[in-house]
């Protein structure tokens, strides 16, 4: 259903992806895994068209994302949750939640228009499934960090996509909350089998909750497996713990000879 292969993008003078393959299938849940700088929002912003790659191709359900003529029919199945949450702050949370609902025309056009009954109700309905509905009339900046990022998700169920990307979804969120949100998208998943697609830095977090886990490092992908066998060298290629801690030794050592 997403197909990628030999995807690389260069932003002026960074590569940010290189050669990067990969293919997620149906209703599976995937949790990209990198530092800072590992080119996460990169790679999830070209399967959804937002960023258009140097090299290779990404397909979604059979549509190859960068032939612009069906973009938008690729995009209004594509769900995008963003870690800063992106909702309209003066708007309640139900018009929030409705936008989800025209995905084919942008934010400010769509939230102008009336919105039919059936819409309401689906949107309410989304709202419930976040645990929301009681908080459809507030405006959305009245909301928590957490409870924002829920409506987030109910303005992409709202759209009744077949995936949802998320890019580091909880990243601005304290733990209780972070894994609220987890949990919500692993329903969705599970439930109305959404195939998931999301970017973390926080390991253990994503083995808490992936069932597979690509590890991405300055643009690669260095390991793709499933989240129980990944061991903890395999996390520190990512990470450069390894080199870190030598470079801490090293550090220290020159320290102690220093005042030797
Ligand atoms: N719009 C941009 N212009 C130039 N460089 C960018 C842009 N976006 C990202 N980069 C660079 O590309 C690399 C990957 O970034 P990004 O995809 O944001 O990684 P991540 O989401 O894993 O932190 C980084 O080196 C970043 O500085
Ligand atoms: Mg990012």
């Amino acid at each position: 259903m997403i197909e990628i292969s030999n995807l690389g993008k260069e932003y002026t003078g960074t590569k940010a992806l290189r050669n990067v393959s990969l293919t997620v299938k149906p209703g599976e849940f995937v949790v990209l895994l990198g530092p800072s700088g590992a080119g996460k929002s990169t790679l999830l912003r070209c399967i959804n068209g937002l960023v258009k790659p140097t090299d290779g191709e990404v397909i979604v359900q059979g549509v190859p994302v960068h032939e612009t003529k069906r973009l938008e029919s690729v995009r209004s199945k594509v769900g995008m949750i963003f870690q800063q949450f992106n909702l309209v702050k003066r708007l309640t949370v139900l018009e929030n939640v409705l936008c989800g609902c025209l995905a084919h025309t942008n934010v400010f056009t769509s939230c102008l228009k009336l919105f039919s009954e059936q819409d309401i109700d689906y949107a309410l309905q989304c709202l419930k499934r976040v645990g929301l509905e009681h908080k459809a009339y507030q405006r959305a900046d009245q909301l928590s960090g957490g409870q924002q990022q829920r409506v987030g998700i109910a303005r992409a169920l709202a759209q009744r996509p077949t995936i949802v990307l998320a890019d580091e979804p909880v990243a601005s969120l304290d733990p209780k909350s972070a894994e609220r949100v987890l949990d919500i998208l692993r329903v969705i998943n599970k439930q109305d089998a959404i195939t998931v697609v999301v970017s973390l830095h926080n390991i253990e977090l994503a083995t808490k909750y992936a069932e597979r886990i690509v590890g991405l490092r300055e643009g690669t992908i260095v390991f793709d497996q499933p989240a129980a066998s990944l061991t903890e060298s395999e996390v520190e290629q990512i990470y450069g713990a390894t080199e870190a801690a030598e470079e801490e030794e090293l550090y220290y050592k020159q320290v102690t000879y220093a005042h030797a």
